[in-house]
């Protein structure tokens, strides 16, 4: 029997899972790694934590699952974006990579404004200069850290990283290229134009691969450390999103999901390269070749709850540990007992700084109406109502610009929450499914792996040979009513306090 392997390189830990050819899961395996915050809004992790995990998980998939290696037709990688790994002569990280959510990057997104021009930079880029994206920590390293950079002789992304670990090879795949911002999005190559304008020499990039293609093999020392066959292929992956658009089958027109993970994402299948002239989406090559997606991006989303959790739910996490249950259950039932509006109570997301739809690193949380009547499950309820309004102000721009899915998949660890499913389905004004797979991201790239192996005929093919669909809800017309009044303020509250934001930063 034939094996495919996908493993997604997250930001609190590297999951691998090995699949058998129908997609149903044989072997998983998880570890997390620190991430690390030497500053408000500044977010790090070390890449060779990445690389030690995936032997990690690797050899502990293949033990449980007494698969014998050369079974395992291909690796497909996926992981959180954006990140920014820099190598030295000998392929050594230089320093800790500066990942996704990291906002240290306001004045190199300004300079590579004026640079390049707004609105070129939408047009090569498909989007505004980002402090997420990696062109801006690249930046940022050459102006805080020139030793670091006088030294850097590759530039990579984290699961790319993995693969040079792996194959030996500096490569990379068109939809986590695309977050880098110095990929031509349209023409799915790196932009010659931008390198130059930015000074970036292309030699420092690795070479650009559609999704499902091969990059390498794994290679002896690899095999040793990770228990792989030599030789077992590796194909492009893609970054988490659009891998698990793969692994829940958004792949052709009229189709999304919305995930909550630490962020959360509203995503849209394209044929064509449909961009916001304003910038507040994201439009990235996805990893259906000649096909891209939009996305909007709530930075702090389930990391909003996980936050709650950790710092006012003691009690919560005590008792769901004697209980044997997750903390999240007890907290979904104090939530469930709470009226839609929390009471006048609002709260803004922005605990990373935000992306849609107010690109703004300065942003910070807010709870908006607190009174004394207010509990601790009025503010759980807020903090889920309020990632909840914004994504639907996500779902609001990929409308706007002419994209109408039909329906919304959920996934994520927050579509395990009935109350969050239930507040989407009632924000977006759709039917909801779910798939029964939880492995998204891993199943995706698995996928794609597959379709190398010539075990699929197409990414779209593999899709349907593998993904089942179950519908999980419908929009309540009497929730969507008494929801509307609460999320028209909540889009007023930022607005008001913009200024303010700016100026707490330099506090
Ligand atoms: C996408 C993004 C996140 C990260 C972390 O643009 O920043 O989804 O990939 O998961």
């Amino acid at each position: 029997m034939a094996y495919l392997l996908g493993i997604d390189i997250g930001t609190s830990g590297t999951k691998t899972v090995l699949f058998d050819p129908s997609g149903r899961p044989v072997a998983s395996h998880s570890a997390e790694y620190p991430l690390y915050q030497p500053q408000n809004g500044w977010a790090e992790q070390d890449a060779q934590d990445w690389w030690r995990a995936v032997c990690e998980t690797c050899r502990a998939v293949i033990g449980k699952s007494g698969v014998d290696p050369a079974q395992i037709k291909g690796v497909g990688l996926s992981g959180q974006m954006h990140g920014l790994v820099m190598l030295d002569e000998n392929g050594e990280p230089l320093r800790r990579s500066i990942i996704w959510c990291d906002q240290r990057t306001g004045a190199q997104c300004e300079e590579m404004t004026r640079l390049v021009g707004a609105e070129k930079m939408i047009d090569i880029t498909a989007n505004p200069a980002m402090t997420g994206f990696t062109a801006s920590k690249i930046l940022w390293v050459r102006s805080n850290e020139p030793d670091v950079y006088e030294k850097c002789r590759h530039i990579l992304l984290p699961k790319d990283y993995i693969r040079y670990r792996l194959t030996g090879e500096f490569a990379t795949e068109v939809s986590d290229a695309s977050g880098m911002q110095l990929l031509d999005v349209k023409g799915r190559k790196w932009s010659d134009e931008l390198l130059g304008i930015l000074h970036i020499d292309r030699a420092l990039l690795g070479k650009v691969y559609e999704s499902p293609e091969v990059t390498g093999q794994v290679h002896a020392q690899a095999a040793r450390l990770t228990g792989l066959a030599e030789g077992t292929p590796v194909v492009g992956g893609a970054g988490d999103n659009a891998a698990a658009a793969v692994g829940t089958g958004t792949v052709r027109e009229g189709r999304a999901f919305t995930t909550i993970g630490t962020s959360g994402v509203v995503y849209a299948h394209t044929n064509a390269p449909i961009i916001d002239p304003k910038g507040r989406i994201h439009t990235f090559c996805c990893a259906v070749p000649g096909a891209w997606h939009v996305m909007g991006v709530t930075q702090a989303a389930g990391l909003s709850l996980q936050w709650f959790r950790n710092n006012l739910c003691g009690a919560e996490m005590e008792c769901a540990r004697g209980m044997d249950v997750d903390p999240y259950e007890l907290m979904n039932q104090q939530a469930q007992r709470i009226p839609i509006g929390s009471q006048r109570l609002l709260y803004l997301p922005y605990l990373m700084g935000e992306r849609t739809p107010h690109l703004d690193p300065d942003a910070r949380g807010a709870f908006f109406g607190l009174s004394s009547i207010h509990t601790k499950a009025h503010m759980l309820r807020a903090v889920m109502e309020g990632v909840a309004f914004s994504l639907r102000d996500c779902m609001e721009i990929i409308r706007s610009v002419g994209i109408a899915p039909r329906e919304m998949l959920l996934c994520g660890g927050g579509a395990k929450s009935p109350v969050w499913k239930q507040m989407l389905a009632d924000l977006f004004g759709l039917p909801t499914a779910t798939i029964p797979s939880s492995e998204g991201a891993a199943l995706g790239v698995a996928i794609l792996a597959g379709v190398a192996a010539g075990i699929y005929a197409s990414v779209p093919e593999g899709c349907d040979a593998v993904i089942r669909k179950e519908p999980a809800g419908a929009p309540m017309e009497a929730n969507a009513k008494a929801y509307e009044p609460f999320y028209r303020m909540y889009t007023r509250v930022y607005p008001a306090l913009k200024e303010s934001y700016k100026e707490l930063a330099t506090l």
